[in-house]
């Protein structure tokens, strides 16, 4: 099963930085969950929220600022600056590493028109493909990138209970996987997407009681914010 370090080891670090992706590394992490949003000069950036003011020491809408200005804001801690990553940043790490990553683009409340191409565009410039799995709660910015690039592995996000036959609605676009809300994800939705040849990665995966669900059911990977505990049952149970 695949674990994705959700947001980074968001659990112990500030999510969505450099340090929280090191450290899911450094606990032996070899997938990774990020959210991309644009900049106002049209970078792409790593971070959850449309707002700043959440995750950072700004305040204010992530695309009213140019990368320049978004990377002197604090995405860390008093304690230990983080800046708020610029994709092609985490891409060179990726590479450098090996890891795998599903990056999601964030078009659910705000449209950045052309931010498929932008992020299809850096994957390619570091020959990232093969490691790389596409998502959004989008379903057009999913069908898009599915549009650009018939190789991209892809994934509809679907949040609280889900669509009904969603594996075979998957299917008729050629999307590969299922991201469903686990708090919410049934055995029989599990069972219809493994009978259309849909994957499902379940989010998000904190409570070792659900992991051992997940597990039963067979899921192919778990989102988690807290990577080493899941990775350690994991591995209990594989050794
Ligand atoms: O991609 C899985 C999960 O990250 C979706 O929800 O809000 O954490 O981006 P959110
Ligand atoms: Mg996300």
């Amino acid at each position: 099963m695949r674990v994705f370090a959700h947001r980074g080891y968001s659990g112990l670090y500030p999510e969505n930085t450099m340090l929280a992706f090191d450290k899911a590394r450094e606990a032996g992490c070899k997938a990774m969950e990020l959210d991309v949003h644009l900049s106002k000069d049209g970078e792409l950036v790593i971070i959850h929220d449309e707002m700043l003011d959440r995750t950072t020491n700004a305040k204010g809408l992530v695309c009213s600022h140019t990368l320049a200005e978004l990377q002197a804001f604090n995405a860390g801690t008093e304690e230990q600056f983080q800046a708020i990553p610029s994709l092609d940043t985490y891409c060179r790490w990726a590479k450098q590493h090996g890891i795998f990553t599903n990056v999601e683009i964030k078009t659910n409340l705000i449209y950045y028109p052309g931010i498929e191409e932008k992020v299809l565009a850096l994957l390619e410039k570091y020959n990232l493909i093969e490691q790389t799995l596409i998502s959004s709660f989008n379903h057009g910015s999913v069908i898009r990138m599915r549009q650009l690039c018939e190789s991209m592995q892809c994934a509809f996000l679907v949040g609280g209970r889900g669509l009904a036959n969603v594996g075979s609605y998957a299917k008729n676009f050629k999307v590969e996987y299922y991201h469903p809300d686990g708090a919410f994800l049934t055995k029989a939705a599990v069972d219809e997407c493994k009978d259309q040849g849909v994957g499902v990665n379940v989010w998000t995966i904190d409570d070792l009681g659900l992991l051992h669900k997940m597990i039963t059911w067979n899921v192919d990977g778990v989102f988690t914010n807290h990577c080493a505990p899941v990775l350690a049952l994991l591995g209990e149970k594989h050794a």
